[in-house]
């Protein structure tokens, strides 16, 4: 094999082990032998620099090539649940409980099971010391910085009642809205969304940079108090005192005396469970007095005085009648799969996303396969897998269309993307309505009253064909459109009127720039101010900016070379639109407090409250409103609310009063 061949082997070896690694939470191989393939690869791009692939893991920044978390054993296994799906089941279970305790009375705790990721937190001397990964049960991996980032998880404690070391068991979980809302933007970024949540939640928490965590808003639910030493008798009293020394215990638990009061449960939450901002898939049943679970006992994997109930599963199996292909508003081509309806988990089901290329790939679809589809918690169900058994022999497969099936271009697939594009930006019906619907969005032009219906009659009739016609819009052109009255028609006109006071920043990221999101925009617009230095930027003046790489470069200098894209940007220029900003640069008085950050609470006898925040970002500090683990001062003035104080007090955040301060800063 010759070298470049060899390296490119690598590459894909080593890009499949990330892949797996942080997108499905799966290791295909050892750390160790991991680490070997990556100091071979960088060895011969060293000797070759020729040959040096920009897809090379070795390109990447920052820790996401090493798999660099210390290893840590569990004080206690981590063990799994058995699992029981029926009543019968559980009337079994309760009756080799009664073998056991034989006369002795008992009852059980009934909990909803969480869907997220088995996490371990180690308490010493009141202090959060760490958080650690399931992993195989018996050793996981230290992410004590990213479990910090979880804001209701106590990192100091109040109470001096606990034992000097125990542990806390619990399930760390991305927030419902948390996870829509980083799709949303890796959707619009032109990026395939995350999976599901309990994906998201353990790539989240394996991520090196716990800055990049801590925007993630990620959360726990405390179950268990595990320790040598046990202050407590059962479970429920265990619950009852986490839960006043505020850990996030879920008050969804109940005590119940029989199998009947289980069932009783398992019901009352069967359809309540979709109320709560992470996902259930079942309920646990434990036995309450710890001393019964003792003689109860473990078998190798589980708890003999615990066991899972799961819902009925949602997952269906139909067949695929065929597959529709969708163009997004950048021209991103998404294949749908078109499906004999199927009733699944309240709802009948008719079609399914099946993302990109890759993933009809990986699925290996033909025409008329059974495939099983799968409702997480996503909006849109989707395709999880082929019952090849049913597979008719011969079967052929689903081939991605050459052309455009709104448009009839031919379409394209970047190196390294994903996805097709259609290229016919400014005459692909389908791209041109999206762009219009992204433009009026509330996080860019925020032009209210005026919905997706009216834009496609708009479009249609021929009266708004890209961005800038809306500005051409009087009630005129309303005329002979039914269903508009003066009054919709003057609230229309009025809120275009107001898009014209939208910040640069919103207006970049409503251009609908392929892979600019509204994060990217901001970055762009701080570096950049108008539209004029941006498109005047080279390629390398954009890569300079953090967070900007090659891929977006490319985009924001190919959006520029667009004669279309120029007419529309010097129409909405003349219509008043905000086309720059402008950047206050803070001149420093000092630079003592660079990378500190401060809350500020009560009355202060030489500032204003304005004034001493002004003062902080003067010195290069930075003011928030709420208290977390990783705030470094709060300045304390006269009549601060005692919910604060406490607060800090818990978390061990510096306190600080306004003398202080002063000194400070000199
Ligand atoms: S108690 C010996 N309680 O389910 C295991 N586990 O299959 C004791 N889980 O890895 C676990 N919610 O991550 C317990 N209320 C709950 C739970 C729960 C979710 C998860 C946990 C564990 C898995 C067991």
């Amino acid at each position: 094999m010759d070298v470049r061949q060899q390296m490119d082997d690598l590459i894909e070896k080593l890009n499949a082990y990330n892949e797996a690694y942080y997108q499905q939470n799966t290791s295909l191989i050892s750390d160790q032998a991991f680490d070997l393939l990556v100091k071979e690869l960088q060895k011969l791009e060293a000797e070759n620099p020729l040959f040096a692939n920009p897809n090379s893991p070795t390109q990447r920044v920052g820790g996401s090539i090493t798999k660099s978390f210390a290893s840590v054993t569990h004080q206690f296994p981590m063990l799994s649940l058995g699992n029981t799906y029926n009543a019968q089941d559980l009337q079994d279970f309760d009756e080799r409980i009664r073998k056991t305790l034989g006369e002795e009375a008992f009852e059980y705790i009934c909990e909803l099971k969480f869907d997220g990721v088995a996490l371990s937190f180690w308490y010493q001397n009141g202090q959060l010391i760490k958080g650690v990964t399931r992993g195989d049960g018996t050793r996981g991996d230290d992410i004590t910085n990213n479990v910090k980032t979880i804001k209701s998880l106590p990192i100091r404690l109040q109470s001096k009642t606990f034992p000097e070391s125990f542990e806390i068991r619990g399930e760390g979980y991305m927030p419902l809205p948390s996870f829509e809302q980083i799709n949303e933007e890796k959707i619009a970024k032109g990026e395939a969304p995350l999976a599901n949540p309990r994906n998201a939640a353990s790539g989240t928490f394996k991520m090196q940079d716990s800055g990049e965590v801590a925007k993630r808003n990620m959360e726990c639910f405390v179950y268990a108090y595990l320790g040598t030493e046990n202050p407590f008798q059962t479970h429920e009293v265990s619950l009852n005192y986490l839960a006043s020394q505020k850990f996030p215990v879920s008050p969804t638990w109940r005590k119940c005396g029989t199998i009947t009061e289980v069932l009783q449960y398992i019901e009352d939450w069967a359809e309540k469970r979709h109320e709560l901002p992470l996902h259930t898939d079942g309920i646990v049943i434990k036995v309450n007095d710890f001393g019964q679970q003792e003689r109860l006992g473990y078998t190798a994997k589980s708890p003999r005085w615990a066991i899972s109930f799961k819902y009925p599963s949602e997952i269906a199996k139909t067949t695929i009648e065929h597959i529709s292909y969708q163009v997004g508003r950048t021209g991103n081509i998404t294949p749908v799969a078109n499906l004999k309806p199927v009733y699944l988990a309240g709802t009948v089901i008719k079609r399914a996303s099946i993302h990109n290329a890759n993933e009809m790939e990986r699925l290996d679809l033909r025409i008329g396969d059974h495939v099983f589809i799968e409702k997480g918690g996503e909006i849109i169900p989707k395709i999880t897998g082929v019952d090849e058994s049913t597979r008719k022999p011969g079967a052929l497969l689903f081939s991605f269309p050459t052309h455009c099936p709104d448009c009839g271009s031919q379409l394209v697939r970047m190196e390294g993307e994903a996805n097709h594009y259609c290229l016919n930006d400014a005459n692909c019906p389908p791209q041109i309505k999206g762009k219009i619907e992204h433009f009026i969005q509330r996080k860019a032009l925020n032009i209210e009253n005026l919905g997706v219906e009216t834009i496609d009659l708009l479009f249609e009739k021929g009266i708004v064909c890209q961005i800038a016609d809306l500005y051409d819009l009087n009630s005129e052109r309303f005329l002979g459109l039914e269903g508009f009255q003066t009054k919709s028609i003057q609230n229309i006109l009025s809120a275009i009127e107001k898009s014209k006071s939208i910040p640069f920043r919103q207006v970049l990221f409503g251009l609908g720039i392929r892979h600019v999101g509204a994060t990217i925009a901001e970055k762009l617009v701080l570096q950049f101010h108008s539209i004029e230095n941006l498109q005047a930027a080279s390629f390398e003046e954009l890569i300079a900016v953090p967070e900007i790489g090659e891929r977006i470069a490319l985009s924001v200098q190919e959006y520029f070379s667009k004669e279309t894209n120029l007419d529309t940007l010097s129409r909405l220029k003349a219509a008043g639109i905000q086309l720059s900003e402008e950047i206050t640069e803070i001149v420093l008085e000092g630079t003592h407090l660079v990378g500190k950050s401060f809350v500020i609470s009560g009355v202060f006898k030489n500032f204003e409250r304005d004034e001493l925040k002004a003062k902080i970002t003067a010195h290069g500090g930075k003011v928030v409103s709420s208290i977390s683990a990783k705030l470094d001062y709060l300045v304390a003035g006269d009549q601060m609310g005692p919910a604060k104080l406490e607060k800090a007090n818990q978390l061990s955040i510096k306190i600080i009063r306004e003398e202080e301060f002063i000194q400070m800063l000199n």
